[in-house]
């Protein structure tokens, strides 16, 4: 299957053809900011539906704001250019995108001119019912006031980057940060929910972590209209997970992906729990448009919609 056309600054080109300068920032210093999102097909509606991608834009925008790029895209540019994207390409399957905000200037202090490619692909869907290996990273966490995890800059995946290669060598799937305090922050793309002792917990956005938008939609709507739990946001310490009933991992790419294991210690029975199973069927059905409730957290791109 050929891939997708990459869209970038106005064009949809090959892949071979979407390439930036040696000497620009963006190359040499990793000075881009980027979105991970989702789309998918719903048979039904004959429609792709992107999953909350206002929210995504805004976070885009926020996180171009706080690396002092200049910011010449709105919202409304943004959606324009990932429908043109996704219709240029004729997409009518799931799709993951990366939306990249970068800064085609040469110099550590080039704010400006901001670029913007769109790369859709293919990524495979997480494997429901299938756990993952986790293990506790020797790697800290960047903290908020090194490189702010909170937004999306591709220079913080040096971090998640050392910590996954560690945990491949050492023989597991997915690490996990404590923050520079020793708590419990999150995975290197994805944010951590526990259940212990009957209750969902998380990691406070005060913890090094995403501001993550899946995250978010759990709290906000998953665990407690669906699944009737709610989410308790708290510092939670590294012997919490080795004790947990429950652990998941949870992001637009990860969608939610189960924790069996952590440090080797089983959780819970080392088997997906029924908390984890019932909040990840709400979930995909809710961003597929099964559940149909929040039709304004799904964007379909072939129908004319304002964002
Ligand atoms: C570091 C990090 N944490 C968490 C997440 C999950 O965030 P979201 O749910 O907004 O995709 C991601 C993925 O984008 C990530 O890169």
């Amino acid at each position: 299957m050929a891939d997708f056309k990459i869209w970038m600054n106005g064009r949809l080109v090959l892949q071979a053809e979407a390439v930036l300068p040696v000497n620009s920032a963006a190359v040499f210093y990793a000075t881009n900011v980027f979105e991970g999102l989702r789309a998918y097909w719903n048979e039904r509606d004959g429609e792709l539906y992107g999953f909350r991608l206002a929210d995504h834009f805004a976070r885009l925008r926020e996180s171009m704001k706080m690396m002092r790029f200049s910011v010449p895209y709105s919202v409304e540019d943004l959606f324009e250019a990932v429908r043109a994207v996704l219709a240029g390409n004729e997409v009518r399957e799931d799709v993951h995108m990366h939306l990249v905000a970068y800064v085609g200037g040469a110099g550590l202090d080039a704010t400006s001119p901001t670029g913007l490619y769109i790369n859709p692909r293919r990524r495979q869907r997480v494997v429901e019912g299938k756990g993952v290996s986790a293990c506790i990273s020797s790697w800290v966490r960047t903290s908020d006031n090194a490189i702010p995890i909170r937004l999306k800059c591709g220079a913080n995946y040096q971090n998640g980057r050392l910590a996954r290669l560690q945990a491949k060598v050492d023989g597991y799937d997915e690490p996990i940060f404590l923050n520079g305090r020793g708590r419990v922050a999150e995975g290197t793309g994805a944010t951590l929910f526990m259940v212990r002792k009957g209750r969902l917990c998380t990691p406070t956005t005060s913890n090094d972590i995403l501001e993550s938008i899946t995250r978010t939609t759990i709290i906000e709507d998953v665990a407690p209209n669906v699944v009737g739990m709610d989410v308790v946001e708290r510092e939670i310490d590294r012997t919490e997970l080795y004790t947990a009933d429950e652990a998941f991992l949870c992001g637009s790419g990860y969608e939610i992906t189960p924790v069996t294991s952590i440090d080797r210690f089983p959780v819970g029975t080392g088997e997906v729990g029924p908390v984890t199973r019932a909040i990840s069927t709400a979930y995909i059905n809710l961003v597929r448009g099964v559940d149909m409730r929040h039709p304004e957290w799904r964007t379909p791109t072939y129908k004319p919609v304002r964002l």
